[in-house]
């Protein structure tokens, strides 16, 4: 595989794209979470990103630190120190990226650890940099180790080794890179070398939208897309998208669906009640995957902890899905814990699927 290579300031495809068409278990059930992305969303995403950090709701703390260090770099003249996005998927990681970018008038080049399998995948990406190119590395955590020590000195010093021939005629060369800006993104901190993170100019955590930023993000994309949403219903749908705005986006699209095709020319919160119970996601956000994973933990398992592997099977997802997509949300919201032994339930897990709870 070569690596994925988008020109241009386009963010259209996206690393969670890999699991647009993975075949799934429970195939018939449509998952309007982070892992779905449906060919409409590459269409539509694009027009609903926001552009500059100005029309970028939520992560204010983000927002601060990102507006000092671009000031002081444009003020400098200087290219932007690399800086590293930490949280879990749909919280705007890529989307930050290109409004970084934007702001620095640069272009954006964007690509994901997984796909630089090679030192040589690496070298063709960075060779063809411009000055002052923001790199985009989603996923980072996921770059092998060969590739990772190849981009050390690329990081620090703008400068590329190259081991030309084999054997005894090898030789080895620098090349000189343009200063660029690398932007990474991991959803595990915990994953990255200690020696790549310090390479860092600054390490940022996204953490997930409050209801009301949801709302708001959900009346932006309604009037970008032209649909008639009340507030209320903004208001509902941002409530039940877990934190994360790509949800939010989604959410909004297939409620619209649902408000179409029975004959409602506005959203309402009641239409947006109905449509979200229809598509099967609850007043928590939570949906039958969640529901199901909840259930397995209360009900199959009795709530005795529970290893990763074990509920990933259970359910049919993989244990990194499993930990990367659903377990943060459940983790945050208080319905699991993570135990030296597993995860277990909550009594607010029992307590919102309506059980017994038999610890
Ligand atoms: N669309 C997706 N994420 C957004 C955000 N954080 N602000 C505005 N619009 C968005």
């Amino acid at each position: 595989m070569t690596a994925r290579w988008e020109a241009e300031a386009t963010v259209g495809a996206r690393p969670d794209d890999d699991y647009a068409g993975e075949e799934r278990s429970d195939g018939e059930r449509a998952r309007l979470v982070e892992t779905d992305l449906a060919s409409e969303d590459e269409v539509l995403e694009p027009t609903l990103r926001p552009q500059t950090l100005a029309e970028y709701i939520g992560q204010t703390r983000v927002k601060d630190n990102l507006s000092v260090l671009l000031t002081a770099a444009k003020q400098r003249g200087d290219a932007l120190d690399h800086l590293l996005f930490a949280g879990p998927p749909g919280l705007g990681k890529t989307t930050l990226a290109a409004v970084v970018a934007n702001e620095l008038g640069a272009r954006l080049r964007v690509t994901s650890g997984p796909a630089i399998e090679r030192s040589g995948d690496l070298a063709a990406i960075l060779t063809n940099l411009e000055a002052n190119d923001v790199l985009f590395i989603d996923e980072i955590h996921r770059l092998n180790r060969v590739v990772e020590e190849i981009l050390y000195p690329a990081l620090e010093e703008f400068k590329l080794d190259i081991v030309i021939g084999q054997g005894p005629a090898a030789r080895s060369i620098q090349l000189e890179l343009p200063r660029f800006t690398l932007v990474g993104a991991t959803t595990r901190t915990g994953l990255l070398s200690s020696p790549l993170r310090d390479r860092f100019g600054l390490v940022m955590r996204l953490d997930y939208y409050a209801p009301e930023e949801l709302a708001e993000i959900v009346g932006r994309s309604a009037t970008i897309l032209d649909i008639a949403c009340e507030e209320d219903a903004a208001v509902e749908i941002g409530r039940r998208s877990r934190g994360t705005p790509r949800l939010a986006n989604r959410l909004l699209k297939r409620v619209r669906d649902y408000a179409q095709v029975n004959g409602h020319a506005t959203i309402t919160e009641d239409i947006a009640a109905d449509a979200l119970g229809f598509f099967e996601v609850d007043h928590l956000g939570l949906d039958w995957m969640d529901v199901k994973l909840l259930t397995l933990l209360c009900e199959t398992f009795a709530g005795k902890p529970v290893g990763l592997t074990t509920l990933a099977n259970a359910c049919g997802e993989e244990p990194d899905t499993l930990e990367d997509v659903y377990e943060p949300f459940l983790l945050q919201q208080g319905l699991i814990v993570r135990t030296p032994r597993g995860r277990q339930a909550t009594e607010a897990a029992y307590i919102h699927l309506g059980l017994h709870c038999a610890k």
